[in-house]
């Protein structure tokens, strides 16, 4: 969360620096700020309220907008709020009370307040609530005595937390300074120029070379140089970044969101990420022998990547025979999960940035776990965290809301449990042929699913767009569908939504239900498909209204239990997931529009969520 940037070269920068805040604006939308270093060696800061759009206006009204123009060192950042309200006040670029430093953080700096009384009592005066803001003292005091680099190097010994920052000061204009710990922070270099930035996205395309920074070295660039230490003040080998890497930007195409025409890209995303299937990309590189070995496999994810991960425990043991658990990643790091050595532990992150997965699989790695990760994004902090890497290609999601990475996550997890499943031996040769070919069928499948759904979901958006809340039920493999239709209809339309075990429900959440209450359910084929029936019915008999994602050719009675039945074409039962949430992306996507929402930036919401 929050995106930061940084640029020392011999061009004006503001447009640069702009630019990469719009490429990382996913990382934050709640304020946005630039520090320049103009000619005459003045800091002008500009901040504004919103996202770069308004940041923009904000410059181009500035009074010394000539000045801001044509400066060659600056930094930037756009915010995602954790310590203190959206306010200009509490925009980065932050400062000392003596303008001697400017400086962007992303992350948290958890001893902040002992920090802020210590500095308060030195005498220092503070401008803003951000737990940030201390290092904006710390680094200014330590100026007193060193050059901003060392200053940078023995702050950082004082402070506790996950944060990348990067630190500009008009006593040294033609230098930057950035340092990380458990956050992001890339450096990039091109001809006579430098930048320093939260992800390589955020950089420009032109660029020569790139590096990752790792916990605690600190870089210090200038025009023609970089110069890397650790922590104990010794110059640091970094690791080189692929460029060739980098994933494809997203374009909006004639739809009216980026979330609509990622829906509409899912068929392409999953063609893209099992173009090598049936084994799929990254699976050659898997360590094959621990995993045929393997007695169980942990999964730990947050949200959507969470709720993939609960289909790849029932493609994984159905297929491969494998004991999977799968836990929220802030949950599992601090129970006692009893990982030994060998044990296998895999992070699923579209981002390939959240804190706590990435915690979650330090804290694997360190009991002596096999580390695997499943992601969207190449060289994210993820892959360098696991020692086997699965990728997705989905291309850049630029909606917030995860629609087609939440599919090829699954669609790699089912080519993962097929592989396994044949390596293993628990895949007759005739199935793991027949499930090969269902999985090259996915695309089709979406697609179709799709254009089955957008008439039925456009009559139920308009029948129960302005319901107060919505209950979805699933069982088996339908329930983490459920439990994704829930999270899409909460974030991107702002309606109270609860997912439940369609059988759990009379244990409590019935009570919930009225007449008229929008219930989806997911009633695609599984093993307890009767089951399922028989909750709809109950459902029914209570009064509420249902909307029913059934399986083409095997609605059977729950067509006659649907207020509104949504087919979807019909492939292997575990894989039901890809088209059956098809429509429910497309309800709150339909739901969000038409209330007059933003689906794209949704409110408080971030795409990378760099902070536990
Ligand atoms: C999904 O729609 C959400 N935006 C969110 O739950 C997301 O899935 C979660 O933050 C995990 O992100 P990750 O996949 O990048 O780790």
């Amino acid at each position: 969360m929050c995106g930061i940037v940084g640029y020392v070269g011999q061009r004006p920068c503001s447009e640069l620096l702009l630019g990469g805040l719009e490429r990382l604006e996913h990382r934050g939308y709640d304020s946005a700020g630039v520090a320049l270093l103009a000619a005459d060696s003045t800091a002008l800061r500009v901040r504004a309220v919103g996202g770069i759009a308004q940041l923009r206006e904000t410059l181009q009204r500035h009074p010394q907008r000539a000045a801001l123009r044509t400066a060659r060192t600056g930094i930037g950042h756009t915010r995602w709020a954790t310590h203190g309200r959206v306010s200009e006040d509490n925009a980065h670029p932050l400062t000392d009370d003596r303008g001697r430093v400017q400086i962007v953080l992303n992350g948290i700096v958890e001893n902040h307040a002992e920090l802020r009384a210590r500095l308060i009592a030195e005498g220092a005066a503070f401008a803003s609530e951000t737990d940030a803001e201390v290092v904006a003292h710390l680094v200014a005091r330590a100026l007193d005595h060193d050059g901003l680099a060392e200053a940078v190097r023995r702050s950082l010994a004082t402070l506790r937390g996950h944060f990348a920052f990067v630190v500009a000061s008009p006593e040294q204009p033609d230098t930057l300074v950035g340092t990380r710990r458990a956050c992001p922070l890339v450096i990039g270099h091109g001809e006579g120029e430098r930048y320093l930035g939260s992800a390589l996205v955020g950089l420009p395309d032109a660029l020569t070379g790139a590096q990752a920074l790792d916990d605690d070295e600190v870089a210090t660039l200038e025009a023609d140089a970089v110069r890397v230490l650790d922590r104990g003040g010794r110059p640091a080998r970094t690791r080189r970044l692929a460029l060739g890497a980098r994933i494809e930007q997203a374009t909006l195409g004639t739809h009216e969101s980026f979330t609509l025409a990622e829906i509409a890209e899912q068929p392409r995303a999953l063609r893209r990420t099992l173009r090598a299937a049936p084994s799929g990309p990254g699976l050659d590189e898997l360590p094959w022998v621990q995993l045929c070995a393997a007695r169980r496999l942990t999964i730990v994810a947050c949200g959507t990547s969470y709720h993939a991960g609960l289909v790849g425990r029932l493609l994984l043991e159905r297929w491969a025979g494998l004991r999977v658990e799968v836990d929220i990643a802030s949950e599992w790091r601090y129970r006692d999960p009893a990982i030994a050595p060998g044990d296998l532990v895999l992070g699923i992150t579209q981002s390939g940035e959240t804190a706590d997965t990435i915690g979650a699989l330090r804290t694997a790695r360190a009991s002596g776990a096999n580390v695997l990760a499943l992601t969207n994004v190449p060289g994210s902090q993820v892959t360098r965290e696991a020692s086997a890497v699965l990728l997705t290609d989905a291309g850049a999601e630029v909606g917030v809301a995860a629609t087609k990475t939440f599919v090829t996550q699954v669609a790699l997890l089912a080519a993962l449990a097929r592989q396994l499943g044949i390596a293993r031996g628990t895949l007759p040769d005739a199935e793991a042929e027949r499930l090969g070919d269902e999985l090259q069928r996915l695309p089709a499948v979406a697609e179709a699913a799709r254009a089955a759904a957008e008439q039925p979901i456009a009559r139920a958006a308009e029948r129960w767009g302005r319901a107060p809340f919505f209950l979805f039920l699933g069982r088996h493999v339908g329930l983490p569908v459920a439990l994704e239709g829930a999270l899409k209809l909460k974030e991107i339309a702002y309606i109270p939504s609860d997912a439940y075990a369609a059988g759990e429900m009379k244990h409590g959440p019935i009570a919930l239900l009225g007449e008229g209450t929008p219930v989806v359910c997911v009633a695609t084929q599984s093993p307890v498909l009767d089951k399922l029936r028989s909750n709809v019915a109950e459902v029914r008999a209570r009064g509420a209204h249902v909307l029913a994602i059934a399986t083409e050719g095997a609605a059977g009675v729950i067509a006659d239990e649907a207020d509104e039945l949504v087919l979807v074409p019909p492939t292997d039962p575990l894989l039901s997931p890809i088209p059956a949430v098809v429509p429910l992306q497309l309800l709150a996507h339909a739901i969000s529009s038409a209330r007059g929402l933003d689906p794209d930036r949704p409110r408080n919401l971030a795409k990378t969520v760099t902070v536990e």
